[in-house]
């Protein structure tokens, strides 16, 4: 297993390219499997879960091919040869779940694995299915495998209101409802700037939708779907961690294809904490005020909300704050698994249920840390960036999940950061 050796230093400064996000692409992936035309898309990030979807969907008989060193997937699902999703994929990654809807749609009928304990907190899946449901399907729970069934004739058109918001039950109610007979209504349905970017791919496929960026999609069924080629919007986490590079490290640094619209209400955090954030024709350039950092409270929520997935790496940032910051988490439980790694660096917080209360020290110091998840692992990167001596993260395979050529990027800001093989 790789590991990531850090050593803190000196500001950063330059430019730094974002790629398409990578839960806009785990859900646009699965957009195959409702037409028999070609989708490809364009501006796809280089990750290992892209590497897992694209096996799964080969898993089905659809044909995926990487081109362009994988910035482009070619896709065609003109003649699937299986509708079951086997668990030794979806144990792997959870988006898996996200073809459940569109095989449904198509065919009628999918198998699909439940994706098991998250290192996350419990992540169950039972959204998803509701909404399979409110739109006719029959739910059986066997052997570990969700088998659903459409009615005689395909799904029908249905309403459903999310109790809560979930970003994956709105995408799979989407994909199958554009295939559904007749009006579906989601309410309560996420607005996350991944689904607009899955709507907009549907809509260049023919789907008909209304709302999409609201909390009430409206999309009105039609018999078949044709083939599209889209971009994939830019990954707002990405941009929203390598923001805040220069905001632990100093400096100044150009998020490339950055824009405002993706990370407000985490720039607003920026902003308050002393961090200047500006648009620019390049992107978003970002560059710490004079002084220390500020502590300032965050609290997660769907979009437009504080994004959960910026949660760790926002800590990172407040542990050499001034003052002392209160993180609430209230997506995920479970979800301050870093807060112990970053104490192992000096940093002083105290995790009481879904709040971690944070109290800025003058320099965090280097130390081995254990990257627990994706965003863990991102955030001790940036803990270790700003830390005096060397830190050492290993179990790095949640990072290549995620993030791509994390080294190279940050290297060419002027981190030292390097790959240790094998460790
Ligand atoms: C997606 C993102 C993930 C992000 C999360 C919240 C992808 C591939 N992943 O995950 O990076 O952190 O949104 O922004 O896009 N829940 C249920 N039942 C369900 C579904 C969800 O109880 O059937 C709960 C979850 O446990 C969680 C909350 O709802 O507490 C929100 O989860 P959801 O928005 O569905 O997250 P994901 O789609 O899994």
């Amino acid at each position: 297993m790789d590991s990531i050796l850090v050593k803190g230093g000196g500001p950063l400064n330059g430019d730094i390219p974002i790629a398409g996000a990578k839960n806009a692409c785990l859900t646009l992936m699965p957009a195959t499997l409702l037409s028999e035309e070609p989708l490809t898309l364009t501006n796809a990030p280089r990750l290992s879960d892209i590497r897992t979807m694209t096996l799964l969907l080969q898993s089905l008989g659809a044909e995926v091919t990487a081109l362009q060193d994988g910035k482009v997937l070619a896709m065609s699902s003109h003649a699937l040869t299986s509708q079951r999703a086997e668990y030794d994929i979806v144990r792997k990654m959870r988006a898996s779940i996200l073809v459940l809807g569109p095989l449904l749609a198509r065919y009628g009928y999918a198998e699909v694995s439940l994706p098991g304990g998250c290192a996350i907190g419990a992540r169950p899946v039972d959204l998803h299915l509701k909404a399979m449901e409110a739109l006719g399907a029959e739910m059986d729970l066997r052997d570990g495998y969700v088998h659903a069934k459409a009615p005689a004739g395909g799904l029908r058109g249905g309403e459903f209101e999310f109790p809560f918001v979930s970003v994956g039950a709105t995408e799979n109610a989407l994909l199958a409802a554009t295939l559904a007979n007749g009006t579906t209504v989601l309410k309560n349905a996420a607005r996350e700037p991944e689904i607009v970017d899955l709507a907009h791919c549907l809509q260049k496929m023919g789907a008909q939708i209304e709302g999409e960026g609201t909390s009430t999609i409206t999309i009105q069924g039609v018999d078949r779907l044709g083939g599209a080629t889209h971009s994939v919007v830019t990954d707002r986490i990405e941009l929203g961690t390598y923001m805040l590079a220069p905001a632990i490290c100093g400096g100044e640094v150009t998020c490339l294809g950055g824009r405002i619209e993706l990370v407000e209400s985490f720039c607003e955090k920026l902003d308050a904490a002393g961090i200047s954030v500006e648009q620019t024709e390049k992107g978003l350039k970002v560059a710490r005020r004079n002084g220390r950092v500020k502590a300032v409270d965050v609290t997660t929520e769907p979009f437009p909300g504080f994004p959960t997935d910026l949660q760790a790496q926002m800590m990172a940032l407040m542990c050499t704050a001034e003052g002392t910051s209160v993180l609430e988490e209230k997506i995920f439980e479970n979800r301050f698994m870093h807060a112990p790694e970053l104490i192992r660096m000096g940093a002083r917080i105290d995790v009481h249920g879904g709040h971690a209360t944070v109290k800025g020290v003058e320099r965090l110091k280097g130390a081995p840390v254990m990257a627990t998840d994706l965003r863990a692992s991102v955030s001790l990167i940036l803990a270790g960036l700003a830390a005096e001596g060397e830190t050492l993260v290993s179990r790095v395979y949640h990072l290549d999940r995620g993030y791509e050529n994390v080294e190279e990027k940050l290297s060419a800001l002027g981190a030292n950061i390097e790959r240790v093989e094998g460790q």
